[in-house]
């Protein structure tokens, strides 16, 4: 199934992934919650009806480990965090249609109702399944309760999900070497009825699905690999207190498992936003029973919730699909993973409390990367955006523009745009058109401050401070496309930048909200007069940056402190030996000039391998036939490195082999692949963590 492009004449709704209500926000939630905001507003220039709708997730091991460790009451300790939450994301102009949370009557009533349909259309079964158990605490262990290893990946795991390692979702009893989160004993398994959905039978129905999927393609290619490998049913139970009654069922002590009632939410909460706004205004039903268009944006490591349990969920109870699941990467904080523990985090009210203006981070998390980039965010690179982009090209020309043009002609010189620059405008216009299109907000920022550039080479190419005297007129028309050029970029940078562009609107004499027009109002006239503006943005000092960099640094070292044994062998210390590193740069091949986009790099498969046989090719000096391990299946390929390399030492080594090369033959033998080597001496590449065989180099 192919989708209109937007916009589209049926209503649409933009979701986030729902907060667990269990913590302090950092700037790897407000990615996605930006993100999604960003996404709503850019629907709503293109003239797509769009409501923007999200919650608390109160429910679940994640609420109740955390409300247990702090002695508090889970619904009070999480109705607390939902409180803050809700102050929170206005101030970084995140601005929900809806903020509701789980565990409010309406969605409580909704997700009763669409359970029982589960279970009367039969999709729903009993079983004795083996479950964890804690004998010294005598309770049972539920998801977060447990830790243990992933039986997929062997790494490290919770007992729901193996957030450290392949990012599957594990059901209950699959953990390996299970011990409970409580007490840290060995847990048992014990015999336990649960209901479970038959997610198994949903295979075809969810390829068909994700073949029409729009979004990032994370979100379609990881479920297809799940689906070959075979469905399992879901587990839709708990042992546990907090959390909704499963419809009907009298056994108090079992709940539905969080992740059936926490999406039901996205529907919940566009339901609430309908009853106030009104049904005329907003019809929830067509978006979610007919043919509305449904957008989820949501962190990497709940692709598999989206696109397998959540659609097949939506099906068997009569839903409309998705149309697309943007699934963005992960935050990293000075090149290391993000961890709330290790307080390594910039947290969302450290970031308002030194005083930033909510539009800059916006940017920042909007452009550094696309939707499924990883995104380092450290204050030197923050200072960079800011400084350069900003402050450099958009502010330095919204400024110069409007300045020139209040000193001169009091506002917006009376005369039409040129052809040149209108025509540059709407060549910007298609560009933030496909760019939404793609779900690309990177790509609507940048086109947004290409624009800009434009404007500042217009302005230093026209010169008009040299026409003023001697051409007014010449000078009057420079001046005119300025401020058209301003205005469109303020338009155009708006679902980023909603604040900014706003204040520009006014600067710029307009009236109204930037937040109602289309965005083909970039190519209408702004008004005759306006004052003297003011500068949009202010650049970030050195100073500052080093002060914030030591911050952080002593806030992380200070947690490392508290941690008695860090099983993570990382060393802050990158300066290792300088002189191995620092090559003689003119032996070296050129860079090359043209870049390739991150889709283009998508597009090559390089994947983590480790060789089991290498022997040399008869008749050939330097060929030499390898067998590698990808994880999936061995590949056989032919090498250059017969006499760079002994031969007998390399089994058992780990490489890098490019996958989806064409085979070729060579003398004879099949190359399937290419293991990838650096320089004349084919110094071979290899992994230095534990990746493990067919992991996915990027
Ligand atoms: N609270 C979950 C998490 O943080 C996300 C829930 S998203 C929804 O991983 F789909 F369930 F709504
Ligand atoms: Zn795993």
């Amino acid at each position: 199934m192919s989708h209109d492009p937007y916009p589209t004449d049926e209503p649409a709704v933009v979701t986030c992934g729902l907060p667990y209500a269990n913590g302090d926000l950092h700037i790897g939630h407000l990615r996605g919650y930006i993100g999604a905001d960003a996404f709503t507003r850019a629907l709503e220039t293109l003239g797509q009806q769009t409501a923007y709708v999200s919650g608390s997730d109160m429910h679940g091991t994640p609420v109740a480990v955390n409300a247990e460790s702090d002695g508090v009451d889970p619904e009070e300790f999480a109705l607390r965090w939902h409180e803050q939450y809700r102050e929170t994301f206005p101030r970084f102009n995140v601005e929900f249609d809806n903020y509701g949370h789980t565990h409010d009557e309406t969605n409580t009533e909704l997700t009763r109702e669409i359970v029982r349909t589960l279970d009367e259309e039969g999709y729903v079964y009993e079983d004795e399944i083996l479950v964890a158990y804690d004998p010294i605490a005598d309770d049972y262990l539920p998801d977060r309760y447990v830790v243990g290893t992933c039986p997929y990946c062997g790494e490290k795991a919770r007992g729901d999900e193996c957030d450290e390692g392949c990012q599957r979702h594990l059901e209950p009893g699959e953990i390996e070497e299970p011990r409970s989160v409580r007490t840290d004993n060995p847990a048992e398994y014990r015999e336990r009825t649960h209901k479970f959905f038959r997610v198994s039978e949903f295979a075809e129905y969810l390829t068909d699905f994700l073949d029409g999927l729009e979004g990032t393609s994370n979100a379609r290619n990881q479920p297809r690999q799940w689906i070959e490998e075979g469905l399992q049913d879901w587990c839709l139970t708990r042992d546990m207190e907090w959390g909704i009654d499963y419809p009907g069922e009298t056994d108090e002590d079992i709940v539905l498992y969080v992740w059936v009632d926490a999406p039901i939410e996205y529907i919940a909460s566009t339901k609430q936003y309908a009853e106030r706004v009104g049904s005329d205004e907003y019809d929830w039903e067509r978006v979610w029973k007919e043919d509305g268009e449904i957008i989820h944006v949501i962190g990497r490591d709940i692709i598999q919730h989206h696109t397998i349990f959540w659609p097949a969920m939506l099906e068997a109870a009569g839903y409309n699909a998705p149309r697309a699941v943007a699934a963005t990467g992960f935050i990293t904080i000075n090149g290391k993973g993000l961890s709330t523990s290790r307080n390594r985090a910039v947290w969302a009210n450290e970031y308002l409390e030194e005083g930033f203006h909510p539009d800059l981070l916006r940017y920042y998390l909007t452009t550094t990367g696309g939707l499924q980039q990883d995104v380092d965010f450290s204050w030197d690179a923050f200072q960079e955006k800011v400084n350069g982009e900003l402050v450099g090209t958009v502010g330095n020309f919204w400024y110069r523009s409007l300045l020139f043009a209040h000193r001169n002609f009091e506002g917006t010189p009376e005369t039409d745009v040129s052809r040149e620059v209108e025509t540059r405008i709407e060549e910007a216009i298609v560009e933030v058109r496909e760019a939404i299109n793609d779900y690309s907000l990177r790509g609507v920022g940048q086109a947004a401050t290409r624009l800009a550039q434009f404007g500042n080479e217009y302005i230093q190419r026209n010169e008009p401070w040299k026409l003023t005297d001697e051409d007014p007129d010449a000078a009057a028309q420079v001046i005119r496309d300025c401020v058209q050029l301003a205005k469109a970029v303020g338009v155009l940078l708006y679902p980023i930048t909603p604040e900014k562009s706003q204040t520009l609107w006014e600067q710029i004499g307009e009236d109204g909200d930037v937040a109602d027009v289309r965005i083909e109002a970039a190519l209408d006239s702004p008004p005759r007069h306006f004052e003297e503006p003011g500068e949009l943005f202010e650049k970030l000092d050195d100073d500052r940056v080093d002060e914030l960099n030591d911050a952080l640094r002593s806030r992380i070292d200070a947690a490392a402190s508290d941690e008695p044994s860090p099983d993570e062998t990382e060393s802050d210390d990158t300066a290792a030996d300088e002189s191995e590193t620092m090559a003689e740069t003119d032996d070296l091949e050129p860079l090359a000039d043209n870049r390739i986009s991150f889709e283009d790099f998508q597009a090559v498969d390089i994947r983590v391998g480790r060789i089991e046989v290498a022997e040399g090719i008869d008749g050939a000096d330097d060929l030499a036939r390898l067998e590698v391990d990808i994880g999936f299946e061995t590949r056989q390929v032919v090498a250059g490195i017969k006499r760079l390399h002994d031969l007998d030492e390399l089994p058992g080594q780990r490489c890098v082999l490019l996958a989806n090369m064409e085979p070729a033959e060579l003398f004879g033998v099949e190359s399937n692949g290419m293991v990838l080597a650096a320089g004349d001496d084919a110094d071979l590449l290899t992994t230095h963590g534990d990746a493990q065989l067919g992991e996915k180099i990027r």
